[in-house]
């Protein structure tokens, strides 16, 4: 039997390769994200695989959207096997120049929309008493980064919101699993947002952002997609992917080293 997979931010980046992947890999998706184009004409490249595949305009901010959203899944397939929260959004800057709107809409597209396509779905996949949940989150949820604290929180939000519903629902067949990408060259730096004292200083950390994403240590698409393909096919509770498999290890054991190491680069930015 064909099984299905919904994915949160499938339009673009790091949701549209593991769209792309899923369906080679034999699944029907249903895609979710704001712009109906680029989203319709992913399901356009999906459908040229030989699969079925729904684009379902949503903003996951939208509890109503995200209810909408798993009703015309459960129309299109009854077997959702996976669902994958994917779609967010980055913001950098010092946290005096981060305005409370800006927090509220990194928290709500990053953390609170997880919840929201989770807790949709979750009754289809108690009833069926199987389902996997994969969380993208970030090495930005797993080791603290400087002038990021707003991301930082959504991110740590989606680590602690993972582990902890991965002990819940194991007993109940659902398998919960998190991706944790370092920088990687998708189409984020579209949605970026920087903030400064002035717009030089934002200028500033967009830069520092895109010289980053220029250096070798960045990851592609297609390696995230890979891990998330990984951790639902092998069952594995987490991945890290790139370069932050290692700082999250060194973080684990030498918390004070990579604290020290993120404040002299803090203070030269
Ligand atoms: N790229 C990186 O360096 C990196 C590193 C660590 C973690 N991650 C994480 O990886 C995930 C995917 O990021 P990406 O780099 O692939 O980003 P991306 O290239 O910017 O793609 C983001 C996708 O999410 C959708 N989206 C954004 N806000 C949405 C909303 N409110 N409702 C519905 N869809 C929304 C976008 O489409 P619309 O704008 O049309 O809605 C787009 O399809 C994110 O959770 C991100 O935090 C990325």
């Amino acid at each position: 039997m064909v099984t299905t997979v919904i994915i949160t931010g499938a339009s673009q980046g790091i949701g549209k390769a593991t769209a792309l992947l899923f369906a080679r890999k034999g699944y029907d998706i249903v895609l979710a994200a704001r712009q109906p184009d680029r989203l319709e004409s992913t399901a356009v490249e999906i459908r040229n695989l030989g699969q079925k595949a729904l684009a379902v305009p949503t903003d996951v901010r939208n509890v109503e959207q995200v209810q909408a959203l798993v009703e015309k899944a459960l129309d299109f397939s009854n077997n959702i096997d996976v669902l994958i929260n994917n779609a967010g959004i980055c913001m950098t800057g010092p946290i005096e120049n981060t305005s409370l709107q800006d927090w509220q809409q990194i928290m709500d597209t990053n953390f609170w929309a997880y919840l929201h396509t989770t807790q949709a779905l979750l009754t289809h996949f108690l009833q069926r008493g199987t389902g996997t949940i994969v969380n993208v989150g970030s090495m930005g949820g797993k080791i603290p980064l400087p002038y990021m604290t707003a991301y930082c929180t959504s991110k740590y939000a989606v680590t602690g919101f993972t582990d902890t519903l991965r002990l819940e629902l194991k007993p109940k067949g659902i398998h919960v699993c998190a991706v944790q990408p370092s920088a990687t060259r998708s189409d984020f730096m579209e949605r970026a947002q920087f903030r400064g004292q002035d717009e030089t200083q934002a200028q500033k950390y967009r830069q520092q952002m895109n010289n980053l994403l220029e250096t070798q240590l960045t990851s592609q698409p297609e390696d995230v997609a890979q891990a998330i393909w990984d951790v639902v096919k092998h069952q594995k509770d987490e991945i890290i992917v790139g370069s932050a498999s290692i700082l999250s290890t060194v973080h684990r054991l030498f918390p004070g080293l990579t604290q020290w190491v993120m404040q002299l680069s803090s203070q030269k930015s």
